[in-house]
């Protein structure tokens, strides 16, 4: 039965969500909490993998997830959120695997690699970040999760983590399912400059950003380079606004978009001001809880503390039959 299904799935806390990650991630994990019985972790020890000299903010990038999980929708009365740090089961289970986990198959993971290649200014040569799809493996199956909703770029850690369970499972008894991944089928939204949305680009909206701030940044994005004059016909295939509303609009607004583009019937800053009209019903609410549960941080650590409690539950569990299969 859907109900007693288990779902896991995380982020690590670098930093505030922006509406990319709401479309590509949180929205669908709000529509799974109506079928699943979900697990929500900010997972503060992977940030360290990579963070590990850069900690300042660390509590209050953990504090900001909270806000931004809860003001999108998150439901602390059906979904348990909570911090991966509080519960010590996942360090435990995370050290048991280790031991059965070759080096060659995290050598191999592709995001290993190209993490150490492409991420500057930090050394990545750590014993910890090559061990952080176990990490996220210890995650998953603390909670013997049957789901996991990730994106395309985590299905590396996924096809790890079945491996991970297939050979504890042979060489001890059992104890977990192979948790499988349910990937979003939205594409990546692009940030205002058209490449992809993400922090260190600068180019992103985020969750917390006012009414304000939202049409600051839209009405200057980049739309199709070819499009210079208002009276050039543009293509919206090629334009990141169009991607965008992709994501917010109606169909008939994208209708309308589509055919007065292709015939410069509409300018761009009109195109850019029907999205605003459509992002800004959206994000409005998610703000207005935002901003409402921000004044209330007490609140915000009580729903963490009594996500911890139910977590700590069932992660215990978890480990005392792991224990008992090891024989430790
Ligand atoms: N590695 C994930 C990411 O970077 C975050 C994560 C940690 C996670 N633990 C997890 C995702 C467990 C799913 C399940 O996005
Ligand atoms: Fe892009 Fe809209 Fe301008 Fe067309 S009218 S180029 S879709 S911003």
């Amino acid at each position: 039965m859907a109900a007693t299904e288990r779902v896991l799935s995380g982020f690590r806390p670098s930093g505030p969500l922006h509406i990319g990650h709401l479309v590509g991630a949180l929205q669908n994990w709000v529509a799974m909490q109506a079928d699943y019985q979900c697990y929500f972790a900010i997972c503060d020890w992977h940030a360290l993998t990579s963070e590990y000299a850069h900690t300042e903010r660390l509590r209050e990038y953990v504090f900001e997830m909270a806000l931004d999980w809860l003001a999108a929708g998150l439901d602390p009365d059906r979904s348990t959120l909570f911090v991966q740090s509080q519960i010590k089961e996942h360090a435990e289970l995370h050290l048991l695997l280790s031991m059965i986990v070759p080096l060659g198959w995290l050598e191999r993971v592709p995001t290993y690699k190209e993490q150490q290649q492409q991420v500057i200014g930090r050394d990545l040569t750590n014993y910890g970040f090559l061990g952080y799809p176990v990490l996220q493996a210890a995650d998953i199956l603390s909670y013997k999760a049957h789901w996991v909703p990730v994106g395309e770029d985590q299905l590396s850690h996924l096809e790890l983590c079945r491996e991970i369970v297939r050979r504890f499972n042979s060489l001890y008894s059992p104890v977990f399912p192979e948790p499988q991944p349910k990937t979003t089928p939205v594409s990546r939204l692009p940030g205002t400059d058209g490449r992809k949305m993400s922090k260190s680009y600068n180019n992103a909206i985020y969750l917390s950003d006012t009414e304000a701030e939202v049409k600051r940044k839209i009405l200057p994005m980049v739309t199709d380079p070819a499009r210079v004059r208002r009276s050039d016909p543009g293509n919206p295939d090629v334009c990141p606004v169009f991607t965008l509303h992709k994501a917010f609009s109606s169909e008939s607004t994208l209708a309308t978009v589509d055919r007065e583009c292709r015939r410069a019937g509409i300018g761009c800053l009109d195109c850019k001001g029907f999205l605003l009209d459509h992002m800004n019903p959206r994000l409005g609410p998610l703000r207005e809880r935002r901003t409402s549960l921000a004044t209330h941080p007490e609140r915000v650590r009580e729903i963490l503390d009594g996500g911890a409690t139910r977590a700590r539950k069932m992660a215990s569990a978890t480990l005392e039959e792991v224990r008992n299969a090891v024989r430790i």
